[in-house]
């Protein structure tokens, strides 16, 4: 695997590689995104993982320092997991001084995480154009876990024209339910215990839907059910898949963000 940390590098090394498929990351790699590279393989005969704690997608109030960090670790996932690039630029290198161009996707990035995190979207759709620019990939991964990031992306990419694909891959869970992610390693012992009723409630309030009962009774129901539960629930709501909006009948996307102790936990479901 090429360890490549400059656009320099990086373009002499996309030289010697075919049609790339592209893997973004932020580190703290887990099965989530291991399961990513695997679906990558398939999909094109280069495959390659960018590593970058996006500065421009935390909010002044979230905690950039805190985003856990494990470089030596993830180079050997990938390295095991027969990634052919890790392309890992600095900040300076990702954001040279006087930058002034930053990308704002309208539609999907409007309410929910868009209104728990302002500025967040925007962050992210400017550093994965970026990124698409930069590695010149055929094809992206994300996972379905952050549902609402990937409808923001794939807009992105329909609306200026990006000459890739975007393919969504399905979450990875515990054996429990719980959707893994990097900052499930900041629960306690007893939050981890109850995380997973947040995956359990987004059944819940699916099968409700498939049976009749109206959602906004179901969803108000399962809201009241996790906050004696102990969760600070932000938002639990049925939408349309694609746009975000909310919606009262099937099909659609059950989307969710809750907080356990200091936190936050995202999850979704498909509605049918
Ligand atoms: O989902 C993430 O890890 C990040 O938001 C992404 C897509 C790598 C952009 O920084």
């Amino acid at each position: 695997m090429r360890i490549v940390r400059d656009l320099p590098a990086l373009r002499a090394e996309l030289a010697k590689l075919g049609p790339l498929a592209l893997v973004p990351t932020m580190g703290a790699l887990h099965e989530g995104h291991l399961s990513l590279l695997g679906i990558a393989r398939r999909q094109a005969p280069a495959v390659a993982a960018s590593i970058f704690v996006n500065p421009l997608q935390f909010g002044p109030q979230e905690d950039l320092s805190r985003y856990p960090r494990d470089e030596a670790g993830d180079l050997a996932k990938l390295e095991a997991a027969g990634c052919d690039l890790a392309w890992l630029p600095s900040v300076e290198v990702m954001y040279p001084p006087e930058g002034a161009t930053a990308i704002e996707v309208g539609g999907p990035s409007e309410g929910w995480e868009g209104d728990a995190r302002p500025g967040h979207f925007r962050g992210v759709a400017t550093v994965c154009a970026k990124l698409f620019h930069q590695t010149g990939a055929a094809v992206a991964l994300f996972g379905e876990k952050d549902w609402q990031q990937l409808q923001v992306i794939r807009r992105m990419v329909r609306d200026l024209d990006m000459p890739l694909r975007i393919q969504g891959c399905p979450t990875v869970r515990e054996a429990d339910g719980l959707a893994l992610s990097s900052r499930n390693r900041f629960l306690s012992a007893a939050d981890r215990a109850q995380a997973p009723a947040l995956h359990a409630a987004l059944r819940h309030v699916a099968a409700e839907l498939a049976a009749g009962v109206p959602a906004g009774a179901a969803i108000a129901t399962a809201k009241a059910g996790l906050a004696q539960e102990g969760f600070a629930v932000d938002y639990l709501a049925l939408v349309e898949a694609e746009t975000l909006r909310e919606v009262s009948t099937l099909p659609g996307r059950l989307i969710a963000a809750a907080r356990l102790g200091s936190v936050r936990l995202l999850d979704n479901i498909a509605a049918a």
